[in-house]
Formats: C-alpha cells, structure tokens, sequence
C-alpha cells in the first residue's frame, strides 16, 4: 500500500454578484479601461455590499457549496482552516465563525494570515493533519473581502483587489494522488513595501490614523512585482527541479492572481505554453488568499485523475511557495 497522502476530494467557491468594472472605475478616478486591462489583466471584479457583511460570508457559501458537491452533512468536518488577512474582526477567528454560519459542530477551526500566499500555507497545514492519520476530514478556505481594506481614491491599488471565496476538502488517499510536496518560504523584511500602516498592536486605531488613511493596502508595487516575478516562478521552478517534473509531466499552472504579467513570468521560467495556467484574474482580480481555489473552482470540470498540478503563490511578508498536487478525481462527474 502507498503512503497516505492528503487528496482534495472536493472544490467549492463563492463570489459576490456586484461587479465592479473598469469603465465604473474611470467615472470614479484618473485611470482607463486600457491602463487597467494592460498592466494587470483586470477586467472586472467582485464586491460584497451590504451593511455587515464580511469575510466570513464569502467563506461560509463557498464551503456549503462544496459539502453540497461531495454530498456530505457540516457535522462530518474535522476542521476547518481559513486563510485570510481580512479577518471579521480581530478575534474570534474567522473559521470559528464559519464552522457556526455552516453548521460545522464537531470542528476545531483555526486562520492562517499569510496574505497572497494564505491558501498554499493553510493546504501544507491541513494535508498535514491527514498525512499523520489524525483527522479524515478538513476544509482549506481562502477568504478575503479586500474592498474592506481598500482605498477607492489610489488608483494604484484599488483597481487590483476583488473579493471571493475558494474552498476546498482534504481526505486521505492511498492510490498515490493528493498533496505531493510543497516549498513554502517568507521574508519578514519585505513588511516595508506590502502591509497596512495601522490596526495593530504596533499602532493602534486612533482618529489621527482613520484621518492618515493608515487602515487600507500600502503598496510600492514595483518593487512587490519584482520580488513577485522572480519569487513565483523560481520557487516553482525548483519544486518542478526536485521532483524531476518536465513541463510535459505538468498539465496545469495554477498562478496567484496578481498581475498577469507575474503569470506569465513564472510559466515562461516553468516551460508551460498558456492553454496550461489557469488565469481568471480578467473575472475577479486579485482576490488574496481566494485566487487559487477559485481556479480550481472555476476549471474542476476540465481537471482529470492524475493531473499533475503546480500551485504558486507570492504576497505579503513577503510570503511564497508552491505545491505539486496529482489530482484525485474526474472533475467533470461534478
Ligand atoms: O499579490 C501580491 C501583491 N501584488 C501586488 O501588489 C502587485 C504588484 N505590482 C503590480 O502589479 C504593478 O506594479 C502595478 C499594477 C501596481 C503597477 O504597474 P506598473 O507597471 O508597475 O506601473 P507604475 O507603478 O510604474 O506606474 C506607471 C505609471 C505612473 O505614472 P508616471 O509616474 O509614469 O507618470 C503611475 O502614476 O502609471 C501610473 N498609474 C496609473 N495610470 C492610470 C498607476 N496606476 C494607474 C492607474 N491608471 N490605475
């Protein structure tokens, strides 16, 4: 028998329905359509409106749809892990108040704030838990509503962020598919150039920080989309190295949606022709610690039993990594 591994068995997302586009954008600051489209690769993206509404509201549908897929009850669940750095609020965590808003009582659920690259922390922690053979069932979800946390009068950051939710479910496998490896890494002294100013135990809330605007994104993006270039496509590029994957073993790239000139950066160093990276950032923008399993989401019907996957993220911290998965299931029998 293989070793145990842990498989995602299931996918599921959520996103808003108001969409915020381009043209809506140019009524409301100095920018085009055009700028937007060829610096970025953002068409549109989705917002939550609605007074009170948070992250966990985008979290909690996206893992009922997912229970809904596999055809399992709420109570089933082991734990439920949230990758956010749009928390509802300090504490609780936002997975406690997901595992109450679905309906998850037997779950222990904790969040994990490693910006961008959130998702592919929490999945290495969640398969975690299922390669020791302790839990059978955990959610992964990857939640942020940025639109919380954005400035709409810096052009420079507000036409990136969306809000969205991906979900998915890890459960052991034997049959030799699941979470294969994973290289994860962070630099703490690239706080300077991705981060918010205020909020924390470093400055707390005060009106003189609500007046400097110290509650939303700061961003040098330049110098985040360097690091960002280089960062995702040389970590993916050594998983690939030390697993002795060729481009043709990968079947598909599934990038963090930053900018889609990182995207293609990073499938250029890996070798992999476009009809390979799944790229939805024209839908969505950049959705944080959501972009990865809303590809998923969005392409399960056309994955296949055995596809070698290449996640790749790169964000705040700086944080990055990049995990090799050999899908488990049909995608298109959902
Ligand atoms: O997931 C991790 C987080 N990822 C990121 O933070 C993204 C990383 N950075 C980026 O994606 C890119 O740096 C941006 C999309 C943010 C900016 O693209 P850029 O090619 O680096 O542009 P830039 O900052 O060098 O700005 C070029 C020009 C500037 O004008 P001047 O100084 O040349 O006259 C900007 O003021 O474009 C101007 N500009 C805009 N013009 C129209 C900046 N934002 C806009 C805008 N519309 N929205």
């Amino acid at each position: 028998m293989q070793k145990m591994t842990a498989a995602i068995t299931a996918v599921g997302g959520y996103v808003p329905e108001y969409r915020l586009t381009n043209k809506e954008l140019e009524t409301m600051m100095d920018t085009t359509d055009e700028w937007i489209r060829t610096r970025t690769g953002v068409e549109e993206r989705r917002i939550l409106k609605g007074e009170g509404l948070a992250t966990s509201d985008l979290a909690a549908p996206a893992v009922m749809n997912l229970l809904k897929k596999r055809g399992i009850g709420a109570e089933e669940i082991d734990c439920i892990i949230c990758a956010t750095v749009t928390p509802d609020m300090f504490f609780p965590a936002t997975a406690n108040i997901v595992s109450e808003k679905v309906g998850a009582i037997n779950a222990f659920s904790f969040d994990i704030g490693a910006a961008c690259s959130g998702f592919l922390f929490a999945l290495t922690t969640g398969a975690s838990f299922i390669e020791s053979g302790r839990y059978k069932k955990v959610i992964v979800v990857g939640a942020d509503k940025m639109s919380g946390i954005i400035d709409y009068s810096d052009r420079t950051t507000c036409i990136l962020f969306g809000d969205g939710a991906g979900a998915v479910l890890l459960e052991p496998s034997t049959d030799g598919s699941g979470i294969l490896d994973s290289l994860l890494k962070s630099n703490g002294s690239g706080k300077q150039y991705l981060h918010m100013k205020a909020g924390g135990s470093a400055k707390p809330a005060s009106i003189e920080t609500v007046l400097a605007k110290e509650h939303y994104i700061y961003k040098e993006g330049q110098t985040v989309f360097k690091f960002a270039v280089k960062g995702m496509a040389d970590i993916s590029y050594e998983l690939m190295q030390r697993n002795n994957l060729s481009s043709e073993d990968i079947a598909w790239l599934v990038p963090h949606q930053a900018n889609l000139r990182i995207i293609d950066a990073t499938a250029n160093r890996m070798g992999l022709p476009k009809e390979k990276v799944m790229i939805n950032i024209q839908k969505y923008g950049n959705t944080t610690a959501a972009t990865i399993p809303l590809c998923l989401w969005d392409w399960e019907n056309q994955l296949k039993k055995g596809d070698n996957l290449i996640l790749a993220a790169f964000g705040g911290g700086f944080t990055w990594g990049a995990t090799w998965i050999k899908w488990a299931y049909d995608g298109s029998n959902y």
